[in-house]
């Protein structure tokens, strides 16, 4: 509190001294009493971290007003069209419902702003002031590599990669109104429902429900420790860590921890990203490689899938499915969903996006990767390298969706020659 209070004091009295002009009025009528609100910025709609708009201003009109000019953010002769008005504008088109949510703020910023840019840029006095030494500039701490990294919007893709992409291995039990789900509500409560309509539904629910993400320890977020039954779950072990599920549920939340507690400071912190790195579509097409032999039990197998392309007559380059899971001697299977994988942009990620992601029938090979020396689960980044390869085999595929319709192959059909699709 008291930082605050020194902060008011010098505004008084700069503005005692020069409140005659017309933009300091503006300042301290319009401007200062926004800064002073708790409530914070329309910024936070899009920025979790890293920007905020009282990062722009000075104690003083005078000193906010060159600020912002010696950055480039005002536009001296046109200042309606000045850079921080565009900042404070910034809509989000495909987002409505958050851009209905901040609109008043928004909207009382940008008039404020706009009466005050417009009063400064009349005033010669004001136009003509001497630079600001650099250090005095009022601007965000971190550099605009990081506030561009550290929005909702890039956020959510990488949720929509990584939990969104999985999300088969939760749904039947956790997506709302579901019937197993309804059934698990009414003895267990509403709180099993946290998996929503949308991606981005159910990332502001998990981001709202503090209990179930960790951000001092990621690793600890009830969203993982569930489904590994490293504590009590009604749904049973869900993940092995170190499994595609894990790893894409994991990524998430370290960068989401990351973000919000503002643990970005430069451009060289941040994750470098892959472009070539496939798309994720979780499908209901199920896979089974029936009867295991015994030294898989228990191992966390891995298959990759590849189409055969008829026109060129040769495998496709990148896989097109990609699933894991602990292999069972006992029940003589390994069986799970399948992740269908586009290149981004692709036709078929477009196809994907609009509906519901089928694989089309007709060759493909199915590459089959163990972990027999458990490396995954010590180190949940490791992935699956050569030597854990034990084999691959061609197959006529006709793909149903659902249970019912699970697409078999018998693991003796496996032959440990790699040839490379
Ligand atoms: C509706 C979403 C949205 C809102 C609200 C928003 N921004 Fe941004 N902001 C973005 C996007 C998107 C980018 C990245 C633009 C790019 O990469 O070209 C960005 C980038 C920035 C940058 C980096 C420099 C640049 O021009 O790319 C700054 C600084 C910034 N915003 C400041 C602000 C401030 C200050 C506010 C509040 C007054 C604000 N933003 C409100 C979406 C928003
Ligand atoms: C077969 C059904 C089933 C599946 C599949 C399942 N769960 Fe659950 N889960 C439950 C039930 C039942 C509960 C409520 C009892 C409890 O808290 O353990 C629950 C509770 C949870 C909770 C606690 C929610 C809260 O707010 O208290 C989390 C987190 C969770 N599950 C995560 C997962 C994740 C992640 C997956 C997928 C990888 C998953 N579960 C798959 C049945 C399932």
């Amino acid at each position: 509190m008291l930082t605050r209070w020194i902060c008011l004091g010098a505004w008084l009295v700069t503005s005692v001294a020069t409140a005659d002009d017309a933009a300091t009025k503006v300042f301290e009528q319009r401007i200062q009493p926004i800064f002073q609100s708790d409530k914070p910025s329309s910024c936070v709609q899009c920025h979790l971290a890293g920007v905020d708009l009282k990062n722009y201003i000075k104690s003083s009109s005078d000193d906010t007003f060159r600020s912002l000019r010696d950055q480039g953010l005002v536009s001296l002769d046109k200042p309606e069209q000045s850079k921080i008005l565009k900042l404070i504008n910034m809509n989000d088109t495909d987002n409505a419902g958050a851009n209905l949510l901040h609109a008043k703020t928004r909207e009382a910023e940008a008039a404020a702003f706009a009466e005050w840019l417009k009063a400064c840029c009349r005033d010669p006095r004001l136009r003509n002031a001497p630079k600001l030494a650099a250090a005095e500039l009022a601007k965000p701490a971190r550099p605009n590599e990081v506030i561009r990294y550290d929005r909702t919007d890039r956020l959510l893709e990488l949720f929509e990669q990584n939990i969104w992409g999985q999300r088969h291995r939760c749904m039947v039990c956790h997506a709302e109104g579901s019937e197993q789900n309804r059934k698990l509500v009414e003895k267990n409560g509403e709180q099993v429902s946290w998996m929503k309509k949308s991606a981005a539904e159910t990332m502001t629910y998990l981001i709202r429900s503090k209990h179930l993400i960790d951000i001092e320890n990621p690793e600890k977020s009830l969203l993982l420790l569930k489904p590994l039954k490293e504590v009590d779950h009604g749904g049973g072990k869900k993940f092995l860590k170190g499994d595609l599920g894990y790893k894409d549920f994991r990524a998430w939340i370290e960068d989401y921890a990351k973000v919000v507690c503002d643990e970005h400071t430069m451009a060289s912190d941040l994750p470098k990203s892959d472009p070539r790195q496939l798309k994720q579509f979780s499908s209901e097409i199920w896979f089974k490689l029936a009867n295991p032999p015994q030294p898989w039990d228990e191992k966390l197998l891995q298959v990759t899938l590849y189409r055969w392309d008829d026109r060129v007559k040769k495998w496709e380059d990148t896989p097109i499915a990609i699933s894991d899971r602990q292999t069972s001697f006992k029940f003589k299977a390994w069986q799970h969903t399948l992740t269908l994988l586009a290149a981004p942009a692709s036709d078929r990620a477009k196809e994907w996006q609009r509906g519901e992601p089928r694989l089309p029938n007709g060759k493909f090979l199915v590459k089959a990767h163990v972990d027999r020396s458990g490396r995954t689960l010590t180190d949940w980044q490791a992935t699956m390298r050569d030597e854990d390869f034990v084999g691959q085999a061609e197959f006529e595929a006709n793909w149903r969706r659902g249970y019912g319709g699970m697409m078999v192959v018998e693991a003796g059909k496996l032959t440990a020659q790699p040839s490379r699709p």
